[in-house]
Order: structure tokens, then sequence, then C-alpha cells
């Protein structure tokens, strides 16, 4: 079947099967692969976008049924290579381990935000019920987004990628607090935390470890 979507701004046009999922869509058609695939019942939130304005499971919507719609996925969230107030709380609060359920928590809780600006603990609790993670226990994820909910308008909005405007065009405006330049420099953040080199050879470590406890636990990942 034809249909046309608007992506992060963008119209395509595509003759999709009649039951292709959205997410295979996005993710296969239109090499959008930041909406994931983590369960096969609807349930994990991995794979959450935004429809029209609304955070939707895309696993849960057929390619066919968006026809017309406008969409906003993880990739469209970022403004002009700056990121959203919600993914530099993600940053900043170290909302996130592997990674894997980010992408959806942060369509997630983007949209929470656009209907209720300022929620309490419960509420983004309450928000995020679709959305699992299997790392964090959820409380960075909390004050990710409550960092979030303190920064936007202050500098920094949601998102959108400018490609739809969440009625507060004036946020764009306003000067950003500094961050790095960009999402690649970003993924590969240089911290001195004084962390000591790990030892080059098995040697090296026994030799750090002389005249420690013959009980001491065995040192994971120590050996290369
Ligand atoms: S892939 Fe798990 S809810 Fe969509
Ligand atoms: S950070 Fe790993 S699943 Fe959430």
């Amino acid at each position: 079947m034809e249909i046309a979507v608007t992506v992060n701004g963008k119209t395509y046009h595509h003759d999709v099967p009649s039951r292709l999922l959205l997410v295979h869509y996005l993710r296969e058609q239109l090499n959008l692969t930041g909406a994931h695939v983590g369960c096969d019942t609807s349930q994990c939130g991995a794979c959450v976008v935004h429809v029209n304005g609304k955070s939707v499971k895309s696993c849960t919507l057929l390619a066919v049924q968006a026809h017309g719609a406008q969409i906003t996925t993880i990739e469209g969230v970022a403004t002009d290579g700056q990121y959203s107030a919600m993914q530099q709380g993600f940053w900043e609060m170290h909302g996130l381990q592997c990674g894997f359920c980010t992408p959806g928590m942060i369509m997630s809780a983007s949209a929470l935000l656009q209907n209720n600006p300022h929620p309490s603990e419960h509420e983004i609790r309450h928000a995020l019920e679709g959305n699992l993670c299997r790392c964090t226990g959820y409380e960075n994820i909390v004050k990710a987004i409550q960092y979030a909910a303190q920064n936007n308008g202050h500098g920094q909005s949601l998102g959108y990628g400018g490609s739809q405007s969440n009625g507060s065009d004036a946020m764009h405006e306003e000067t950003k607090p500094e961050s790095p330049e960009t999402p690649a420099e970003l993924e590969h953040p240089r911290r001195d935390d004084g962390t000591p080199e790990k030892p080059a050879t098995v040697a090296d470590w026994e030799g750090e470890n002389a005249g420690a406890s013959e009980d001491a636990p065995m040192q994971q990942g120590g050996q290369s």
C-alpha cells in the first residue's frame, strides 16, 4: 500500500506491505534505528516514537496506519546538533547504563513534559510505567526528567529538531548553557577521574597486589 509519512520533518512516500509494523518501517526502510525492538509483547517501550505529538509504541502500529502522520523519532529530537533538555538531562544525571531503553525513555518523558511541564516524582514514575529498564533501577532516569523539567524553557527545549512546533518557538532562541558541541563528542567523553591504568600483564597485577590477603576475592576481568 502507498503511504506518505513525515518523519523528523522530511516526507517519505513508500509502497509498504500492509502488515509492516511502523517500527520496522522506521528501522529498515528509513534506517532510523533509534527506535529499538525490545520485546514481542508491546511491553518494553523501547520503540516509542511520537505520532502527531503523542508517544506511541511503534511496534503496536502498522506503517499504513501512520499514513499522513507527523512522526518524530529520537533522531529528530536534537536541534541543530544540540541535545534537547531531556537528552541533556539523561547525560547530566547519568540516566542510562546500556542505553537500550533510552530512546524510548526520552520519547515518553518528552511527551510527559509536553503535557505536564512540572510533574511530581510520582507522576514521572507513573508516566514511565510503559517503559522498562533492566539496568538503572530508574532512580537516575527520574532525576534526568526532573533536570529536563527544570531546564526546559531556560535555554533548552524538549527538542523536535525544528521539524515540529511545540508551541514554544521562543525557547529555541534563548542562549543555551555550555555543553559539548555535538552529539558525536558526547558519545566519546574524556574524563580524567584518576582511575589507575589497568595492569598490562598478570605479572604487573600480581606485583601491584603483593602482600594482599590470599582470601581477597578474585578480580574480574583482570586478564586479557
Ligand atoms: S518493542 Fe517492546 S513495546 Fe515495542
Ligand atoms: S539503560 Fe539498559 S535497559 Fe535501560
